[in-house]
């Protein structure tokens, strides 16, 4: 609860939010301007990374919500392992969504498989700006994810990330009411997945930004047009306008990467998308990532 008093998230702290504010950006690194490869840490083995390496993902988490890893050792890049690691981090509690292998790590290739079929991530088609799990019900939210590149694509597949802390921290310097609008908890709602007749998740209402139980800015959100009915209200639609236009603008706080074998991404959730790629023509050489949708948050060293 202290947590939450004293948050910068919370509209009221004007203060706590401009200290937050100068911290932030001072550390944010220009994303056009440095190298992605020296945003990696190196991790020399997933089943036992060093307390010096665990150190320094957290503390890129605390500071840009995210990190980059490599896993050095080969020999140590399985799937158990990728498990192993992200428990190091506190993540364990997975969310087996439908298309999730039965290890709860989804595998993120191209696929025809029945039930997948309907769904972009399963496709070599570009995925738009979205968190995780965004229709999620209110007790199943996403707080942190993983991605890890078991195969890259012949060509494309390039990742693109945000800091949503950076996304609010914007919205908030252009307009207070932004936030005061997409903090309410009708702000969005997706509308049902129906699959063949059938209901596969009901419809989901809730806010863009909230503060999760340990002070943590969570955000929801899909830029696809047809997974999103937004509230009619005026601060809403122009705060919704205003990402759309951050997200095409050459942002110096927009990363973008083509995740190479070996190597993922750990982060709280950010906003992310991915461009299309071009698979190899043998069939197991195709694109494969494992991405894991945790319950738990990545918390403070
Ligand atoms: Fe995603």
């Amino acid at each position: 609860m202290n947590s939450l008093i004293k948050s910068p998230f919370l509209l009221k702290n004007n203060s706590i939010f401009d200290h937050w504010r100068t911290h932030k950006l001072h550390n944010a690194p220009n994303y056009l301007e440095c190298d992605p490869n020296n945003l990696f840490i190196d991790i020399e083995s997933a089943c036992n990374p060093s307390t010096t390496e665990i150190k320094k993902i957290f503390e890129s988490c605390e500071k840009n919500s995210y990190c980059l890893y490599r896993i050095k050792d080969q020999s140590t890049d399985t799937k158990k392992n990728i498990h192993t690691l992200a428990k190091y981090i506190g993540l364990s509690r997975l969310d087996g969504n439908i298309c999730a292998d039965t290890d709860k790590l989804t595998s993120i290739t191209q696929s025809s498989h029945i039930g997948q079929h309907e769904y972009i991530p399963y496709s070599n088609k570009r995925l738009s700006w979205h968190t995780d799990g965004y229709y999620n019900p209110p007790n199943e939210q996403i707080n942190s994810m993983l991605l890890h590149c078991a195969s890259p694509a012949k060509e494309g597949g390039m990742s693109l990330l945000m800091d949503h802390e950076i996304a609010y921290l914007l919205l908030r310097e252009e307009n207070p009411s932004y936030i005061e609008g997409l903090m309410q908890v009708d702000a969005m709602t997706i509308p049902a997945n129906i699959l063949d007749g059938k209901v596969i998740r009901e419809a989901q209402t809730g806010p863009v930004f909230s503060i999760n139980d340990h002070g943590q800015l969570h955000m929801r959100y899909s830029a696809r047009k047809r997974n999103i009915e937004w509230k009619q209200s005026a601060s809403i639609i122009e705060a919704v306008e205003f990402l759309e236009k951050l997200f095409e603008s050459e942002s110096p706080h927009i990363i973008k990467y083509t995740l190479k074998a070996s190597e993922g991404l750990i982060c709280r959730n950010i906003l992310h998308r991915r461009t299309a790629f071009v698979d190899f023509d043998e069939n197991e050489k195709n694109r494969l990532l494992y991405r894991g949708r945790y319950f738990d948050s990545i918390l403070t060293l």
